[in-house]
Protein backbone atom coordinates (compact mmCIF):
# COMPACT_ATOMS: atom_id res chain seq x y z
CA UNK A 1 0.00 0.00 0.00
CA UNK A 2 1.39 3.31 -1.08
CA UNK A 3 0.13 6.85 -1.21
CA UNK A 4 -0.20 7.23 -4.49
CA UNK A 5 -2.70 4.24 -4.16
CA UNK A 6 -4.97 6.43 -2.33
CA UNK A 7 -8.43 7.28 -4.08
CA UNK A 8 -8.43 10.50 -2.61
CA UNK A 9 -5.97 13.56 -2.66
CA UNK A 10 -5.23 15.88 0.28
CA UNK A 11 -3.49 18.66 -2.07
CA UNK A 12 -2.71 18.65 -5.67
CA UNK A 13 -1.15 21.72 -7.77
CA UNK A 14 -3.19 21.14 -11.37
CA UNK A 15 -3.14 23.01 -13.98
CA UNK A 16 -1.68 26.19 -12.24
CA UNK A 17 -3.86 26.57 -9.15
CA UNK A 18 -4.43 24.26 -6.09
CA UNK A 19 -7.01 21.83 -5.53
CA UNK A 20 -7.56 20.50 -2.19
CA UNK A 21 -9.69 18.20 -0.53
CA UNK A 22 -12.09 20.26 1.95
CA UNK A 23 -12.20 19.05 5.30
CA UNK A 24 -14.66 20.50 7.18
CA UNK A 25 -17.24 18.54 4.58
CA UNK A 26 -15.87 15.02 5.54
CA UNK A 27 -17.13 12.09 6.36
CA UNK A 28 -20.37 12.88 4.33
CA UNK A 29 -18.93 14.73 1.21
CA UNK A 30 -15.86 14.64 -0.88
CA UNK A 31 -15.56 17.97 -2.33
CA UNK A 32 -12.43 19.13 -3.67
CA UNK A 33 -12.00 22.96 -3.22
CA UNK A 34 -10.01 24.94 -6.11
CA UNK A 35 -8.19 27.67 -5.51
CA UNK A 36 -6.91 29.81 -7.93
CA UNK A 37 -5.31 32.97 -6.01
CA UNK A 38 -3.34 33.47 -2.36
CA UNK A 39 -6.32 34.57 -0.66
CA UNK A 40 -8.46 31.20 -1.05
CA UNK A 41 -5.67 29.31 0.10
CA UNK A 42 -5.33 31.51 3.33
CA UNK A 43 -8.61 31.10 4.11
CA UNK A 44 -8.90 27.48 3.28
CA UNK A 45 -5.62 27.09 5.84
CA UNK A 46 -7.77 29.83 8.23
CA UNK A 47 -10.93 27.99 8.29
CA UNK A 48 -9.75 24.59 8.19
CA UNK A 49 -10.72 23.19 4.70
CA UNK A 50 -7.15 21.75 4.80
CA UNK A 51 -5.38 21.40 8.47
CA UNK A 52 -2.72 18.86 9.40
CA UNK A 53 0.82 20.45 10.44
CA UNK A 54 2.33 19.31 7.18
CA UNK A 55 -0.82 19.67 4.58
CA UNK A 56 -0.57 23.20 6.84
CA UNK A 57 3.22 23.96 5.42
CA UNK A 58 2.28 22.56 1.50
CA UNK A 59 -0.51 24.68 1.27
CA UNK A 60 1.32 27.72 2.36
CA UNK A 61 4.34 26.79 -0.02
CA UNK A 62 1.44 26.57 -2.87
CA UNK A 63 -0.74 29.26 -2.07
CA UNK A 64 2.68 31.79 -2.01
CA UNK A 65 3.27 30.02 -5.83
CA UNK A 66 0.14 31.53 -6.64
CA UNK A 67 0.43 34.84 -4.61
CA UNK A 68 3.73 35.03 -6.92
CA UNK A 69 2.02 33.86 -9.96
CA UNK A 70 -0.80 37.06 -9.92
CA UNK A 71 1.54 39.80 -9.15
CA UNK A 72 1.38 42.79 -11.68
CA UNK A 73 5.10 43.61 -10.77
CA UNK A 74 7.62 43.66 -13.61
CA UNK A 75 10.95 44.80 -11.49
CA UNK A 76 12.68 42.29 -8.98
CA UNK A 77 12.85 44.90 -6.55
CA UNK A 78 8.65 45.80 -6.17
CA UNK A 79 7.93 41.90 -6.81
CA UNK A 80 10.42 41.00 -3.86
CA UNK A 81 8.49 43.46 -1.36
CA UNK A 82 5.28 42.10 -2.69
CA UNK A 83 6.40 38.42 -2.05
CA UNK A 84 7.43 38.76 1.38
CA UNK A 85 4.10 41.16 2.19
CA UNK A 86 2.64 37.41 1.33
CA UNK A 87 5.00 35.80 3.36
CA UNK A 88 4.11 37.95 6.38
CA UNK A 89 -0.22 37.70 5.69
CA UNK A 90 0.39 33.92 5.29
CA UNK A 91 2.59 33.42 8.32
CA UNK A 92 -1.06 34.70 10.28
CA UNK A 93 -2.87 31.76 8.96
CA UNK A 94 -2.33 29.38 12.26
CA UNK A 95 0.15 29.95 14.67
CA UNK A 96 1.23 26.75 16.33
CA UNK A 97 1.86 24.19 13.19
CA UNK A 98 5.78 25.12 12.64
CA UNK A 99 5.71 23.48 8.90
CA UNK A 100 4.04 26.82 7.88
CA UNK A 101 6.56 29.16 9.09
CA UNK A 102 9.00 26.00 7.39
CA UNK A 103 7.72 25.93 4.24
CA UNK A 104 7.83 29.87 4.23
CA UNK A 105 11.05 30.34 4.99
CA UNK A 106 11.81 27.91 2.06
CA UNK A 107 9.88 29.92 -0.15
CA UNK A 108 11.99 32.67 1.04
CA UNK A 109 15.71 31.57 0.95
CA UNK A 110 14.54 30.36 -3.04
CA UNK A 111 13.84 34.21 -3.64
CA UNK A 112 16.81 35.31 -1.77
CA UNK A 113 18.94 33.01 -4.09
CA UNK A 114 17.41 34.98 -6.92
CA UNK A 115 17.98 38.81 -6.73
CA UNK A 116 19.70 38.69 -10.07
CA UNK A 117 16.99 36.94 -11.87
CA UNK A 118 14.02 38.72 -13.70
CA UNK A 119 10.47 38.62 -12.18
CA UNK A 120 9.18 35.99 -14.89
CA UNK A 121 12.31 33.83 -14.04
CA UNK A 122 11.72 33.85 -9.96
CA UNK A 123 8.16 33.19 -10.41
CA UNK A 124 9.10 30.03 -12.42
CA UNK A 125 11.63 28.76 -9.68
CA UNK A 126 8.93 29.87 -6.72
CA UNK A 127 6.88 27.22 -8.46
CA UNK A 128 9.21 25.08 -9.02
CA UNK A 129 9.86 25.07 -5.25
CA UNK A 130 6.56 24.94 -3.80
CA UNK A 131 5.88 21.56 -6.10
CA UNK A 132 9.11 20.33 -4.96
CA UNK A 133 7.45 20.43 -1.40
CA UNK A 134 4.50 18.63 -2.08
CA UNK A 135 6.28 16.07 -3.43
CA UNK A 136 8.96 15.65 -0.62
CA UNK A 137 6.43 16.03 1.76
CA UNK A 138 4.96 12.33 0.51
CA UNK A 139 8.64 10.62 0.33
CA UNK A 140 9.56 11.76 3.79
CA UNK A 141 6.28 10.70 5.02
CA UNK A 142 7.19 7.13 3.29
CA UNK A 143 10.56 7.12 5.07
CA UNK A 144 9.15 8.06 8.54
CA UNK A 145 6.88 5.43 8.21
CA UNK A 146 9.42 3.01 7.03
CA UNK A 147 11.55 4.02 9.61
CA UNK A 148 8.91 3.44 12.46
CA UNK A 149 7.23 0.51 11.42
CA UNK A 150 9.33 -1.44 14.25
CA UNK A 151 7.57 0.18 17.27
CA UNK A 152 4.51 -2.13 15.56
CA UNK A 153 3.98 -5.51 16.66
CA UNK A 154 1.96 -8.08 14.74
CA UNK A 155 -1.81 -8.12 16.36
CA UNK A 156 -1.12 -4.48 18.20
CA UNK A 157 -3.83 -2.07 19.07
CA UNK A 158 -2.57 1.71 18.43
CA UNK A 159 -4.69 5.03 20.09
CA UNK A 160 -4.21 7.44 18.27
CA UNK A 161 -5.75 11.31 18.46
CA UNK A 162 -6.70 13.33 15.94
CA UNK A 163 -5.86 13.06 12.43
CA UNK A 164 -2.13 12.45 11.24
CA UNK A 165 -3.15 10.55 8.33
CA UNK A 166 -2.83 11.29 4.84
CA UNK A 167 -5.78 14.22 5.35
CA UNK A 168 -2.86 16.37 7.53
CA UNK A 169 -0.27 15.73 4.63
CA UNK A 170 0.58 15.81 1.43
CA UNK A 171 -0.33 12.01 1.38
CA UNK A 172 0.68 8.75 3.77
CA UNK A 173 1.01 10.81 6.52
CA UNK A 174 3.04 10.57 9.84
CA UNK A 175 1.67 8.80 12.74
CA UNK A 176 -1.01 6.80 10.32
CA UNK A 177 1.89 6.56 7.80
CA UNK A 178 3.60 4.09 10.57
CA UNK A 179 0.48 1.87 10.58
CA UNK A 180 0.40 1.95 6.96
CA UNK A 181 4.00 0.97 6.30
CA UNK A 182 3.45 -1.98 9.12
CA UNK A 183 0.20 -3.19 7.33
CA UNK A 184 1.98 -2.92 4.15
CA UNK A 185 4.65 -5.59 5.77
CA UNK A 186 1.93 -8.10 6.74
CA UNK A 187 1.19 -6.84 10.31
CA UNK A 188 -2.13 -7.34 11.53
CA UNK A 189 -2.57 -3.57 13.15
CA UNK A 190 -6.08 -2.48 14.91
CA UNK A 191 -6.47 1.18 15.61
CA UNK A 192 -8.56 3.08 18.07
CA UNK A 193 -9.20 6.39 17.12
CA UNK A 194 -10.16 8.94 19.79
CA UNK A 195 -13.18 11.26 18.27
CA UNK A 196 -10.81 14.61 19.28
CA UNK A 197 -13.22 17.22 20.34
CA UNK A 198 -14.15 19.89 20.31
CA UNK A 199 -13.44 19.69 15.62
CA UNK A 200 -13.57 15.93 15.87
CA UNK A 201 -10.84 15.07 13.51
CA UNK A 202 -10.29 11.72 14.73
CA UNK A 203 -14.13 10.65 14.26
CA UNK A 204 -14.57 12.36 10.95
CA UNK A 205 -10.95 12.36 9.04
CA UNK A 206 -8.95 9.04 10.93
CA UNK A 207 -11.87 7.23 11.24
CA UNK A 208 -12.80 7.57 7.27
CA UNK A 209 -9.43 7.48 5.69
CA UNK A 210 -8.87 4.03 7.50
CA UNK A 211 -11.74 2.59 6.59
CA UNK A 212 -11.03 3.92 3.33
CA UNK A 213 -7.66 1.73 3.67
CA UNK A 214 -9.54 -1.31 4.61
CA UNK A 215 -7.58 -0.45 8.13
CA UNK A 216 -9.62 -1.96 11.01
CA UNK A 217 -10.63 1.47 13.29
CA UNK A 218 -12.43 1.34 16.40
CA UNK A 219 -14.20 4.97 17.40
CA UNK A 220 -14.18 6.02 20.76
CA UNK A 221 -15.18 9.46 22.95
CA UNK A 222 -12.34 11.07 24.39
CA UNK A 223 -12.68 9.94 28.20
CA UNK A 224 -12.64 6.56 26.60
CA UNK A 225 -9.44 6.53 26.38
CA UNK A 226 -8.06 5.98 30.55
CA UNK A 227 -11.09 3.44 30.43
CA UNK A 228 -9.59 1.11 27.69
CA UNK A 229 -5.83 1.54 28.00
CA UNK A 230 -6.68 0.41 31.85
CA UNK A 231 -7.84 -2.90 30.68
CA UNK A 232 -5.00 -3.24 28.83
CA UNK A 233 -6.59 -2.87 25.28
CA UNK A 234 -4.31 -0.76 23.55
CA UNK A 235 -0.46 -2.15 23.18
CA UNK A 236 1.00 1.68 22.13
CA UNK A 237 -0.20 5.00 21.63
CA UNK A 238 1.28 6.65 18.01
CA UNK A 239 0.54 10.49 17.53
CA UNK A 240 1.29 13.45 15.28
CA UNK A 241 3.13 16.93 15.99
CA UNK A 242 2.44 20.43 15.27
CA UNK A 243 5.47 21.59 16.54
CA UNK A 244 8.73 19.75 18.70
CA UNK A 245 10.89 22.30 20.36
CA UNK A 246 14.81 20.97 21.18
CA UNK A 247 14.49 19.28 24.09
CA UNK A 248 11.82 17.05 22.68
CA UNK A 249 8.32 18.90 24.46
CA UNK A 250 5.78 18.06 21.71
CA UNK A 251 2.45 20.74 20.82
CA UNK A 252 -0.14 18.21 19.25
CA UNK A 253 -3.77 18.43 19.16
CA UNK A 254 -5.35 19.14 22.65
CA UNK A 255 -6.08 15.92 25.02
CA UNK A 256 -2.58 14.63 23.51
CA UNK A 257 -1.03 15.59 26.63
CA UNK A 258 -3.68 13.94 28.71
CA UNK A 259 -3.38 10.34 26.67
CA UNK A 260 0.66 10.18 27.15
CA UNK A 261 0.30 10.63 31.22
CA UNK A 262 -2.52 8.00 30.95
CA UNK A 263 -0.22 5.52 28.75
CA UNK A 264 2.94 6.53 30.85
CA UNK A 265 0.64 5.64 33.91
CA UNK A 266 -0.36 2.39 32.17
CA UNK A 267 3.10 1.16 30.98
CA UNK A 268 2.09 1.50 27.79
CA UNK A 269 4.41 2.98 24.85
CA UNK A 270 4.23 6.68 23.56
CA UNK A 271 5.71 7.30 20.64
CA UNK A 272 5.39 10.60 18.43
CA UNK A 273 5.87 10.88 14.68
CA UNK A 274 6.69 13.95 12.83
CA UNK A 275 9.23 15.14 10.35
CA UNK A 276 11.71 17.07 11.11
CA UNK A 277 10.36 19.75 9.61
CA UNK A 278 8.33 20.22 12.63
CA UNK A 279 11.05 20.77 14.86
CA UNK A 280 11.35 24.13 15.66
CA UNK A 281 15.38 24.42 16.52
CA UNK A 282 14.61 28.17 17.53
CA UNK A 283 12.68 26.87 20.55
CA UNK A 284 14.62 25.16 23.84
CA UNK A 285 11.70 23.90 25.41
CA UNK A 286 7.61 23.79 24.84
CA UNK A 287 6.66 26.02 27.00
CA UNK A 288 7.96 28.80 24.17
CA UNK A 289 5.35 27.47 21.66
CA UNK A 290 2.31 29.76 20.83
CA UNK A 291 -0.71 27.98 20.96
CA UNK A 292 -3.71 28.50 19.01
CA UNK A 293 -6.90 29.72 20.79
CA UNK A 294 -10.19 28.95 18.47
CA UNK A 295 -14.21 30.32 18.52
CA UNK A 296 -15.63 29.24 21.53
CA UNK A 297 -18.48 28.23 19.41
CA UNK A 298 -16.22 25.01 18.92
CA UNK A 299 -16.72 23.99 22.04
CA UNK A 300 -20.39 25.21 22.80
CA UNK A 301 -21.97 24.01 19.42
CA UNK A 302 -21.63 20.39 17.97
CA UNK A 303 -22.60 20.73 13.96
CA UNK A 304 -24.43 24.18 14.45
CA UNK A 305 -26.39 22.83 17.27
CA UNK A 306 -25.92 24.61 20.75
CA UNK A 307 -24.90 22.23 23.83
CA UNK A 308 -23.95 24.74 26.57
CA UNK A 309 -26.24 27.33 28.03
CA UNK A 310 -25.59 30.71 25.97
CA UNK A 311 -23.22 33.13 27.43
CA UNK A 312 -21.29 30.41 29.75
CA UNK A 313 -17.16 30.97 29.82
CA UNK A 314 -15.43 28.51 27.22
CA UNK A 315 -11.83 28.55 27.03
CA UNK A 316 -10.56 27.01 23.54
CA UNK A 317 -7.10 25.76 23.23
CA UNK A 318 -6.26 23.48 20.31
CA UNK A 319 -3.23 22.08 21.41
CA UNK A 320 -1.46 21.28 24.23
CA UNK A 321 2.29 20.42 24.95
CA UNK A 322 3.48 16.64 25.84
CA UNK A 323 6.73 17.21 28.53
CA UNK A 324 9.39 15.02 26.51
CA UNK A 325 9.66 12.80 30.14
CA UNK A 326 6.53 11.29 28.92
CA UNK A 327 7.49 10.32 25.36
CA UNK A 328 9.24 7.19 24.39
CA UNK A 329 10.32 8.06 21.44
CA UNK A 330 10.19 10.37 17.78
CA UNK A 331 9.56 8.69 14.90
CA UNK A 332 10.96 11.12 11.76
CA UNK A 333 12.17 10.48 8.37
CA UNK A 334 15.60 10.25 9.58
CA UNK A 335 14.98 7.33 11.90
CA UNK A 336 13.28 7.11 15.71
CA UNK A 337 14.83 9.46 18.35
CA UNK A 338 15.46 8.29 21.77
CA UNK A 339 15.48 10.04 24.96
CA UNK A 340 17.52 12.02 25.97
CA UNK A 341 16.04 13.98 22.80
CA UNK A 342 18.00 17.09 23.27
CA UNK A 343 21.25 15.19 22.48
CA UNK A 344 19.52 13.10 20.05
CA UNK A 345 18.00 16.64 18.13
CA UNK A 346 21.04 18.45 18.51
CA UNK A 347 22.31 15.37 16.52
CA UNK A 348 19.87 16.50 13.55
CA UNK A 349 21.01 19.68 13.65
CA UNK A 350 24.28 19.10 13.03
O1 LIG B 1 -6.01 21.63 14.26
P1 LIG B 1 -5.43 20.62 13.30
O2 LIG B 1 -6.44 19.64 12.80
O3 LIG B 1 -4.62 21.26 12.23
O4 LIG B 1 -4.43 19.80 14.23
C1 LIG B 1 -3.70 18.75 13.66
C2 LIG B 1 -2.98 17.95 14.67
O5 LIG B 1 -2.88 18.28 15.82
C3 LIG B 1 -2.26 16.75 14.15
O6 LIG B 1 -2.25 15.73 15.09
C4 LIG B 1 -0.83 17.18 13.83
O7 LIG B 1 -0.82 18.26 12.94
C5 LIG B 1 -0.05 16.12 13.25
S1 LIG B 1 -0.42 15.98 11.58
C6 LIG B 1 0.59 14.95 10.76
Amino acid sequence: MNARLTSFKTIEWRNDHVVLLDQRRLPEEEVYLECWDFDSVVDAIREMAIRGAPAIGVAAALGLALGAMRTEARDMNRFVQEFRQLCDRMGTARPTAVNLFWAIRRMERILHSLRKAGVDEAIDRLKAEARAILNEDIETNMRLGEAGRVVIRDGDTVLTHCNAGSLATAGYGTALGVIRAAVAEGKRVRVFADETRPRLQGARLTAWELAKDNIPVTLIADNMAGHVLKRGEISLVLVGADRIARNGDVANKIGTYGLAVLARVHGVPFYVAAPVSTIDFTLSEGGQIPIEERAPTEVTEIGHQRIAPKGVEVINPAFDVTPHRYIDGLITEQGILRPPFKRAIKALMG
